[in-house]
């Protein structure tokens, strides 16, 4: 027995301890077993470690695709002009005169708003504030020669706003579309604390907002076989943010429907962006001092629409800025559970500096 268990352990070693452990009339017998053991063992080892090997080049393979295809696509489309000169070039010759935008007085819908002027688009402005929209549509007029009209309603009372926006709408050919206005909570917060209405209007603005007006103006940019839709997610949607939960389930929304209606409407010549920033200076992250700060990571609206909109037509999914890029990048490197625990570490922060400022005001 003793020299059986021996003879077993040798195997794992070589033929040759195994050998000289045995009684010479077994001693051929185990040298040839040997040897087809550790064959067989050398054969499995083979068929692991190609195993191993094929999931990891795909899983290599598929992160590489996902966070470099966006930047191929930039690089590509910047090449075409001098190998296909006849095709459209400024986004005025590719999507059409006409950009609708929403939330288009403040942060980044007002910057989008500028940038498409810039670039020789006529504006329609969809927002709440009719005072605001006068103005921002006054100050676009006086510093760009296009033209400009504004439509009032609030995306929170559901239904009746799209049916305003769509009489407004009616004999203009709206080239691009982009799904700017967004609701977060007044600063992070568990989901029992925050306002029912605050998650009410969430809900609507952020998917009803997008899906809807989509909806609306799809079949013009299909027959017209031309156009874009730009709808604007967020980095938070990477993984589910606790203290965020509400606000980045439905960027989350926003990717999906984005992602599926890019395939819907491809056949169609309409392009279909998804961009999705992370923190930027804007009023709604006012509650914290450490984001209005801005820095290398935390553009300001201007950098950041300037930058998005350079993006547009030449990609369809895209963080917008280049430091945001770079963001993703590493996020993306980390398994969803750490990427969550990181989430909620800065959520917790972010939270803290919410509730002081609220006892400050
Ligand atoms: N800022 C960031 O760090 C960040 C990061 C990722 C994603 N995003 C996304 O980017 C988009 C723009 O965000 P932002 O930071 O630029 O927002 P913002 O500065 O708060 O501006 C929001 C705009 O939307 C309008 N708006 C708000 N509620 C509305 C309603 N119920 N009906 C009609 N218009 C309404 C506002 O108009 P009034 O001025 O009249 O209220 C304003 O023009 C959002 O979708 C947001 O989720 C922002």
């Amino acid at each position: 027995m003793y020299n059986w268990i021996r003879v077993l352990f040798s195997l794992l070693l070589s033929t040759d301890t195994v050998a000289t452990h045995l009684p010479c009339r077994i001693r051929q017998p185990v040298l040839e077993l040997s040897i087809y053991t550790l064959l067989r063992m050398a054969f499995i080892w083979q068929l692991v470690s190609l195993a191993i090997y094929l999931v990891g080049t795909l899983a290599i393979g598929a992160f590489l695709y996902d966070n470099f295809k966006s930047l191929i696509s930039i690089i590509k489309a910047l090449l075409e002009p001098y190998f296909q000169p006849q095709l459209p070039q400024s986004l005025l010759d590719k999507f059409g005169k006409w950009a609708v935008i929403t939330g288009a007085t403040d942060g980044i819908g007002k910057e989008y708003a500028r940038e498409l002027a810039r670039q020789g688009l006529n504006l329609v402005l969809i927002s709440r504030t009719k005072e605001k929209l006068i103005a921002v549509t006054n100050e676009i007029e006086s510093e760009h020669k296009v033209k400009t009209k504004w439509i009032a309603v609030d995306f929170a009372k559901g239904r009746e706003a799209y049916d305003q926006i769509e009489r407004e709408l009616a004999g203009i050919e709206v080239g691009i579309l982009v799904n700017n206005v967004g609701r977060m909570y007044d600063y992070p917060e568990t989901l029992e604390l925050v306002p029912e209405d605050t998650i009410w209007d969430i809900l609507t603005i952020n998917i009803g907002a997008v899906t809807m007006l989509t909806r609306k103006i799809v079949p013009q940019m299909k027959s017209a076989r031309r156009g874009a839709i730009v709808n604007i997610g967020s980095g938070s949607e990477l993984q589910p943010m606790p203290n965020m939960a509400v606000y980045s389930a439905t960027k989350k929304y926003v990717t999906f429907f984005t992602q599926a209606l890019e395939q819907e409407l491809a056949e169609f010549n309409v392009t279909v962006q998804l961009v999705m920033p992370m923190f930027v200076i804007t009023k709604m992250n006012e509650y914290s001092n450490s984001v209005m700060r801005g820095g290398f990571l935390i553009p300001t609206a201007r950098s950041f629409a300037r930058s998005a909109v350079f993006t547009l037509g030449k990609t369809s999914m895209t963080t917008g800025f280049w430091t945001h890029g770079l963001q993703y990048f590493f996020m993306k490197l980390a398994p969803l559970h750490l990427r969550m625990l990181i989430g909620h570490q800065l959520t917790r922060r972010l939270r803290l500096e919410g509730l002081s400022q609220k006892k400050i005001t």
